[in-house]
């Protein structure tokens, strides 16, 4: 009996250590993002410049259209019917202990594709970091939805900054200052998360 309490405390030991460790060395940390125009890509790669770990685009079976019109009216349709787009990415979530999710508001929600992620995914466990651009508009619910959909895991705040407006021709935004602007914003939120720097 003394040996099995002795083990169960030493494995939890041992299971907070890893996690800790993770914190900061950025290994067993994945960066997953949806963009369309590139300016959560953008973010996701200045996050991944000062945490590392992993990087990932998340990819369709069948991609959206290029049209705006198009996308909009089907992403309406999509949030509406609660329709859950195949993912062609595939993730082993066994290999990591922090998400990054990053997301474009679309439609003021969170895309459906990063439902399909979540879906598809169990972070059970994990902890969960939520970062969007938008078209001027905030973030909408979709924090909130993250959230809903991730009852088990640690949800750390997110952050949220104006990227593009393909509807006013607006494609990538955040480069040259606002990309120097924006990453010290990025810096100063994963000061706060005391999410750090590998070496
Ligand atoms: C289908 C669609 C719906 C959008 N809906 C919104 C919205 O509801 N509110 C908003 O502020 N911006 C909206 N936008 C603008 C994007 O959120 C914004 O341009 C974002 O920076 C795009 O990110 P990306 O470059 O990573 O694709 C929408 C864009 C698309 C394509």
């Amino acid at each position: 009996m003394h040996k099995i309490i002795l083990f169960l405390f030493v494995s939890s030991c041992l299971h907070m250590h890893s996690a800790q460790a993770s914190q900061v060395s950025g290994e067993r940390t994945l960066i997953v993002y949806l963009s369309r125009t590139n300016n959560t890509k953008t973010i996701a790669e200045i996050i991944h410049q000062e945490v590392g770990g992993d990087l990932v685009a998340l990819e369709l079976e069948n991609p959206y259209p290029e049209k705006y019109k198009t996308i909009v009216k089907l992403v309406a349709e999509e949030n509406e019917s609660g329709f859950l787009p195949a993912l062609k990415t595939k993730v082993d979530m066994d290999k990591y202990d922090i998400i990054f999710l990053g997301f474009p508001t679309w439609g003021m929600q969170l895309p459906p594709p990063m439902k399909s992620f979540l879906a598809e995914n169990d972070l059970s466990g994990k902890t969960v970091i939520p970062f969007n651009t938008h078209g001027g508009y905030g973030l909408g619910n979709s924090f909130k939805k993250v959230k809903e959909l991730c009852p088990e895991s640690t949800v750390l705040k997110g952050f949220s900054i104006k990227g593009g407006s393909e509807r006013d021709g607006i494609f990538l935004a955040i480069k040259g200052k606002r990309r120097k602007d924006a990453k010290l914003q990025v810096k100063s939120w994963l000061n706060e998360l005391k999410i750090s720097t590998p070496k």
